[in-house]
């Protein structure tokens, strides 16, 4: 190639080029023209470049200079065509900014898991770490180790669905004690969060399956008056003013037990069908841990002693937001889940 010729091909490529360019109507053609023309390796002036050592070597110069004008002129026609064609795609996809806005679906979490955080929150700031168990469990976890004499009228409370050689639905979260007995030495302070199974029917305060949280604290030296001022500080905090009552209660595994109520935040005590007509809703089961059970775990129990409850968080789920029926923790019907969210 002679220098005129490679300057003839320069000025055939800047009018074919400039007016490709300006013909490009969408952001991909206008890219297949930026790789025909300034692609760098087989674009047009690519190939011009390459012819440059052919000519003689005082010819290179004004070649080369050419060619990078050109480079130069048909680089800023791409970047201005490409900005139009961008301001022409976004004009053209503008919407309506007076439209109201589209909802955008938002999860949330369940009410019931919203006060098992909160219990878990406060337990943490005493010490207490989270432990879980199995819900397959053996009855000799759910039953045996937890004092429960076989045939024993307390199991009748508990009834439940027998997976089959010797394995149950656990009907509470109490198993998980003897677990965590045997798994660490005290003290020892934990929190069980869990599901758990009954023969219950469904009604507006029972469930057949329902969560429960366990708490265990086993030490030298504990007494009952830990567990009360433990469970006084919990209600306070979780409940605020509401008004609670201790009383008196029999489970086998511990020794004296206890029951805590709460004043029914729906009726204000004058009685509905969330609290059974009583003006009480029963929140959770307590005492202090009996000796035969830290001896089936393998325990001293001439040396440690503890206290231990279980709670029910779908019912304080009801007195804290005013839930009429725990039936609605279950239904999963988004009309009332979404008035949780946050
Ligand atoms: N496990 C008992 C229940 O489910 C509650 C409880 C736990 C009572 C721990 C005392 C101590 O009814």
């Amino acid at each position: 190639m002679t220098l005129a010729e490679l300057l003839d091909q320069v000025q055939l490529l800047k009018s074919s080029g400039l007016s490709a360019i300006d013909a490009a109507s969408t952001e991909e053609s206008l890219s297949e023209e930026r790789t025909r023309l300034v692609g760098r390796k087989a674009g047009a002036l690519t190939e011009l470049m390459k012819a440059l050592p052919s000519l003689p070597v005082e010819e290179r110069r004004p070649a080369g200079a050419a060619i990078n004008d050109l480079k130069a002129l048909i680089d800023a026609a791409l970047d201005a065509r490409g900005a139009a064609l961008t301001q022409h795609a976004v004009r053209s996809t503008q919407q309506d900014l007076s439209l109201p806005g589209r909802r955008t679906w938002r999860g949330a979490k369940h009410p019931t898991t919203l006060v098992m955080e909160e219990i878990e929150g406060i337990f943490r700031e005493l010490g207490f770490t989270v432990a879980l168990g199995p819900e397959a469990e053996t009855d000799w976890y759910n039953f045996g180790a937890l004092n429960f004499p076989s045939d024993h009228p307390a199991m009748d409370m508990h009834d439940t669905l027998y997976l089959g050689d010797g394995v149950l639905l656990r009907t509470h979260t109490s198993p998980v004690q003897v677990r965590t007995l045997q798994r660490y030495a005290p003290p020892i302070r934990v929190l069980v969060p869990g599901n758990v199974y009954r023969r219950d029917f469904f009604d507006p305060s029972h469930a057949p399956m329902f969560a429960q949280v366990e708490g265990l604290a086993v030490d030298e030296g504990i007494s009952f008056v830990d567990l009360k001022a433990t469970l006084t500080h919990f209600t306070k905090q979780l409940l605020g003013s509401a008004r609670t009552r201790f009383r008196p209660s029999y489970f086998p595994f511990t020794e004296p037990s206890a029951e805590m109520d709460v004043e029914c935040q729906l009726c204000k005590g004058s009685g509905c069908p969330a609290c059974k007509g009583t003006g009480w809703s029963e929140i959770l089961g307590a005492g202090m841990v009996h000796p035969g059970v830290l001896d089936a775990a393998g325990v001293d129990s001439e040396k440690y002693t503890g206290w231990a409850f279980g709670m029910g968080p779908g019912r304080i789920a009801m007195q804290r937001y005013g839930i009429p029926d725990i039936r609605l923790l279950y239904d999963s019907d988004v009309r009332f889940l979404e008035q949780f969210a946050t």
